[in-house]
C-alpha cells in the first residue's frame, strides 16, 4: 500500500511525503497521521500470513509489531527495523479482578511484558526505524518516563544518540534508572510534562534532532499493533470494550486508528466501545467529554500515577475523534481507587504500575454506573510492567503512601513485610497463629 502523512483536520486534509520528518501539518499546524492507498493484500491471507510467521525465528517475524507490517508504513523498509522483539504481550484472565470491577470476566492485555516493560516499545520500534529511514543520527522526547526508557534503549540498539527530558522529581527511579542504564543523554528539567515538551520542541527544531514522542505519527502506528495482535489472540473476534488510561492521548489515538483500519479492510466487523481513564488530578479529557466544548488544560496537574501526569495532552482531537467513532466514553479515578485496583491487580499475581490499575478502578465505576454490563466481554490493557513503581508498591503496603494533597492513602488491601527474629520457633510460632 501506498502510505503518505496527510493533517488530520478536516477542512484542511492536506497531503505530505512519507519520508518527510515534520509532526504538524506546515498550513495549519494540525496533527499529523498516516493514510494508505492503492493496492492491498486481502485480509484472510494476511490472516494467516501473520500466523504463520510467529513459528519463524527471524526478529521481524517474531516482532509483534513488525510481524503486522502489511499495516504499517514501511513497504520495503521493514529490514531496517530496529527490533528488539517488542509486542507478544500476553492476554491473561483475571478472575478476581472481574469480580472486583463488577464483571463475570475481564481480561488484561499485559503491554509491561514489553522489553523496556511497557506499551511504548510498540511505537518506539517505529518512531526509531523511521529515524534510521531519514538518517537522523539524535532523538529527543520529552517523557513522564516510559517513552523515555523506550526510547533510550532503542536508539542504543541503533547506535543513535538519545537524549531525554524529563520532569524532575516527577517520574519514578524505575524509568529514570532505565535511561541512565541504556545510555540516553538525560536532562532532568524544573518544568511539568506539558512545559517541557514546548521546550523540546524548540530545541528539536533549532538542532535538527527528531522527535520520537506522541506527536510523531509513527509512533501511533506502532502502537496500532497492540490491537492488531489483542485481535489475532482472539481470532478477530472484537470484545466490547477495551479500557485504557489516557494521558498525552496517543494510545487512544492509535487504538482508534487501528480498529477503523481493521474494520476497513474487512478484519473485523464490529467496532469494540473505547474506554479511557483518567487520574482525578489530571483529568482534562474527561471534563472536555463532559463539558462538549474545546479542551481546557490543567495548569498544574497532579496524580501519584506519574505516568499520566499530564494536563495538556496533544493528541486531543485525534483521541476525541476515536472515542466519538467507537461510541465510547472517558472517567476519572480517584488515587485511592487508583492503588486499591493496583493491588487487586498484583493479587490476581499480575501486578501492573500506577497509570495501569486506573482501568481496573475505571471499569469498577463504569459497571456500577449501568455503563458496562457485567456481562460484556472487556479487555483491559495493562499499560506498564509492576516494577516500574516499586515505591510505590512499598508506600501502599507499609501504609505509608500519601496522595498529592498530602492525604493518606488507606491500604485496603495491604501486605505488610514482618520483622521477625532469626529463631525458627517464634516463626512457626506465628506462622500457627
Ligand atoms: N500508561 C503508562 C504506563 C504510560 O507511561 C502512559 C504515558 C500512559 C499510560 C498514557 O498513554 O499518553 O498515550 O495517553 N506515558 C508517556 C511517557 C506520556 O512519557 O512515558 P498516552
Amino acid at each position: 500500500m501506498l502510505a503518505e502523512l496527510a493533517c488530520f483536520e478536516q477542512r484542511c486534509r492536506a497531503r505530505f511525503p512519507i519520508d518527510e520528518a515534520i509532526y504538524n501539518c506546515t498550513y495549519c499546524g494540525g496533527l499529523l497521521e498516516v493514510v494508505f492507498s492503492g493496492p492491498r493484500a486481502e485480509a484472510p491471507s494476511l490472516k494467516k500470513a501473520w500466523r504463520t510467521r510467529r513459528t519463524s525465528n527471524e526478529i521481524v517475524e517474531q516482532s509483534g509489531v513488525w510481524r503486522y507490517r502489511e499495516l504499517l508504513p514501511f513497504d520495503g523498509h521493514h529490514h531496517q527495523a530496529v527490533s528488539l522483539r517488542e509486542g507478544n504481550t500476553p492476554l491473561l484472565s483475571a478472575p478476581r479482578a472481574a469480580r472486583y470491577g463488577g464483571l463475570d470476566h475481564l481480561t488484561f492485555k499485559h503491554q509491561g511484558f514489553n522489553p523496556t516493560g511497557s506499551f511504548k516499545d510498540n511505537g518506539m520500534t517505529c518512531g526509531v526505524t523511521q529515524a534510521v529511514r531519514l538518517d537522523r543520527q539524535r532523538v529527543a522526547c520529552v517523557s513522564t518516563g516510559n517513552t523515555s526508557a523506550s526510547m533510550a534503549a532503542y536508539a542504543s540498539a541503533a547506535q543513535l544518540d538519545s537524549i531525554v527530558f524529563i520532569p524532575h522529581g516527577n517520574i519514578s527511579y524505575g524509568k529514570l534508572a532505565q535511561a541512565l542504564e541504556y545510555g540516553a543523554r538525560t536532562f532532568q528539567v524544573e518544568a511539568n510534562f506539558d512545559q517541557i515538551l514546548a521546550l523540546v520542541r524548540v530545541l528539536a527544531d533549532r538542532l535538527g534532532i527528531y522527535l520520537l514522542n506522541s506527536i510523531n505519527p509513527f509512533r501511533i502506528e506502532g502502537q496500532k499493533t497492540i490491537i492488531f495482535e489483542m485481535l489475532d489472540q482472539r481470532d478477530w473476534n472484537p470484545p466490547d470494550w477495551i479500557v485504557l488510561p489516557g494521558g498525552n492521548l496517543g494510545n487512544t489515538s492509535a487504538f482508534g486508528k487501528a480498529l477503523r483500519e481493521l474494520c476497513q479492510f474487512g478484519f473485523i466487523h464490529k467496532l469494540p466501545r473505547l474506554a479511557v481513564i483518567q487520574a482525578e488530578g489530571a483529568a482534562p479529557f474527561y471534563e472536555l467529554m463532559k463539558t462538549k466544548t474545546d479542551l481546557r488544560s490543567v495548569p498544574e496537574p497532579h496524580t501519584l500515577a506519574t505516568a499520566i501526569r499530564i494536563g495538556d495532552p496533544v493528541s486531543w482531537r485525534k483521541a476525541l475523534h476515536e472515542v466519538t467513532v467507537t461510541n465510547g466514553v472517558v472517567e476519572k479515578v480517584s488515587e485511592q481507587e487508583i492503588a486499591d485496583a493496583k493491588a487487586v491487580i498484583g493479587q490476581c499475581g499480575i501486578g501492573c504500575e500506577p497509570a495501569s490499575a486506573a482501568t481496573l478502578a475505571g471499569i469498577q465505576k463504569l459497571t456500577e454506573a449501568g455503563t458496562i454490563r457485567s456481562d460484556e466481554d472487556v479487555v483491559a490493557v495493562l499499560t506498564g510492567n509492576v516494577l516500574k513503581d516499586s515505591d510505590y508498591i512499598y508506600r501502599y503496603h507499609t501504609g505509608q503512601l500519601k496522595d498529592p494533597d498530602g492525604c493518606q492513602i488507606e491500604a485496603r488491601f495491604g501486605n505488610r513485610p514482618i520483622v521477625v527474629p532469626n529463631d525458627a520457633g517464634a516463626i512457626a510460632k506465628m506462622l500457627e497463629e
